[in-house]
């Protein structure tokens, strides 16, 4: 496990919460059978399909906000944007590297070292005060 879900920082809108509740559990999934690979429990086949369905989660996950953010005109909507639009970018890279070398090792550290540590603080940051200001237009 990468990250227990309790760690995950809250926002005030709870459908986004769920959202990244959903996305840790992918995450974390895709991080054990990477450490798996590395004892020879599981194939590349296997990480390839939970890397897949990561990307599609964090696809689902950028463009449910970007949704709600112009729906509502929220007013740093193009700074967040700019955020998921980086790693975004940087998931692309690391899909092609993944496509030509198949090394799990290069996954595993984007995970630990840049996605982790990003998403907690996008969270923290852009994420909060976007929750903060769709919480005065969307009832849950
Ligand atoms: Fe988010
Ligand atoms: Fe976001």
């Amino acid at each position: 496990m990468l990250i227990p879900i309790e760690q995950l920082p809250r926002v005030a809108l709870e459908r986004m919460n769920k959202v990244h509740e959903k996305e840790i559990e992918i995450m974390n999934e895709l991080y054990q059978l990477l450490q798996e690979y590395e004892k020879g429990e599981v194939s590349i086949e296997d990480i390839d399909r939970a890397f897949n369905e990561f990307l599609e989660d964090v696809k689902y996950h950028f463009s449910s906000e970007q949704e709600m953010m112009e729906q509502y005109n929220f007013f740093a909507y193009p700074m967040h944007r700019g955020e998921h639009d980086m790693v975004l970018g940087q998931l692309q890279n690391l899909q092609k590297n993944w496509e030509k070398n198949k090394n799990p090792e290069i996954i595993k550290s984007y995970l630990e070292n840049q996605f982790l540590p990003w998403l907690i603080n996008h969270i923290q940051t852009m994420d909060t005060v976007t929750a903060h200001f769709l919480s005065h237009f969307i009832r849950e």
